[in-house]
């Protein structure tokens, strides 16, 4: 377990902290502000790639997920105090001072500056914003899969702590239905949300085939309103498939003839089985492959379409 956590001093050389690069040993809070500083703050999840040719790295969707990290922020009534194209140059320092040549997901989050007195963090508090960043290894094309699980924790909802919002806070619920699935012997969970219907995993959303059609929750359905999902459904539908977004049954996971999550960190992960039933021949099926190459080319800057959602940074 503990090759999953990083100790002070493991980490790249630079990080970005409210306006400039500061080296990663010296980039410390006060211990008492922890506790306010993590309920509220809020986060992205983005991916470079290294290019196909091997010549950049290309950040995927970054200017809608920062776009994201702001309707986050507004939502909780934070107040983050540097405007997108400064935050968007802030992420691409990071990955150029730490000279990486490798896959790199890039975080940036705000949360309240200081030592918070009060009980609660009161609204449009002024926030830090930094820009950590971690070298990881795709899964794209490795022919990975998963074992899923219904879970017994339902998601958590629009009324109480909103899943639109990107929250660490929010995590805590995927972490206990994570937990729950381990336990259990499958490696993730699905969850339902307050109306019994499927929403999405604790860090990805979820799609079905059936009958050859495509099925996802719609983005009212307590999820997480995921650029994955939406880069999926496009690529999906380019393909000549029909997406169609509404309600899904739990029973209808048991019935699909393919199911899949769709998440920055996860990428495109093929689901074999759910609550112990295997889905299809109990292997990865064809749209979902076909659609992990596809999301692999783009994602790459293999493909000749959707070179917006890219942004270059050669090395
Ligand atoms: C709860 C949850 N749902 C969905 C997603 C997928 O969102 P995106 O595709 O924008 O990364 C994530 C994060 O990656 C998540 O944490």
């Amino acid at each position: 377990m503990d090759s999953l956590v990083r100790m002070d001093g493991d980490g790249p050389e630079w990080l970005w902290r409210s306006g400039s690069l500061v080296p990663w040993a010296e980039a410390s809070v006060h211990v008492n502000a922890v506790g306010h500083a993590s309920v509220a703050a809020v986060f992205e999840g983005i991916k470079a790639y290294v290019s196909h040719d091997g010549s950049s790295l290309l950040v995927f969707r970054l200017d809608e997920h920062l776009k994201r990290l702001y309707d986050s922020a507004r939502i909780v009534r934070l107040h983050i105090p540097y405007d997108l194209p400064t935050l968007r140059e802030a992420l691409l320092d990071v990955l150029r001072v730490n000279r990486y040549r490798e896959d790199v997901y890039l975080r940036p989050w705000a949360f309240p500056a200081g030592v918070i007195q009060e009980q609660m963090v009161p609204a449009g508090v002024t926030c830090e914003v930094v820009v950590d960043s971690w070298t990881f290894t795709s899964g794209l094309g490795t022919e990975r899969e998963c074992r899923a699980a219904v879970s017994s924790w339902t998601r958590i909802n629009e009324a109480s702590m909103p899943p639109r919002v990107k929250a660490f806070s929010n995590y805590h619920n995927g972490r206990l239905a994570m937990i729950e699935a381990r336990e259990n012997g499958h490696d993730w969970p699905i969850l339902l949300n307050e109306r019994g219907k499927v929403s999405e995993g604790p860090g990805a959303c979820i799609a079905i085939v059936r009958d050859g059609e495509v099925i996802t929750p719609s983005t009212t359905s307590g999820i997480l309103e995921s650029l994955t999902r939406e880069t999926s459904l496009t690529l999906l539908r380019e393909m000549g498939l029909t997406v169609v977004e509404r309600d899904v049954d739990r029973t209808e996971l048991y019935l699909a003839e393919e199911v899949f999550f769709m998440g920055t960190g996860w990428e495109i992960l093929p689901v074999t089985s759910v609550d112990g039933l295997q889905v299809g021949d109990g292997t990865a099926g064809e749209v979902t492959r076909l659609l992990e190459a596809a999301y692999a080319s783009v994602v790459r800057g293999k493909s000749d379409g959707h070179k917006d959602w890219i942004t270059k940074v050669p090395f």
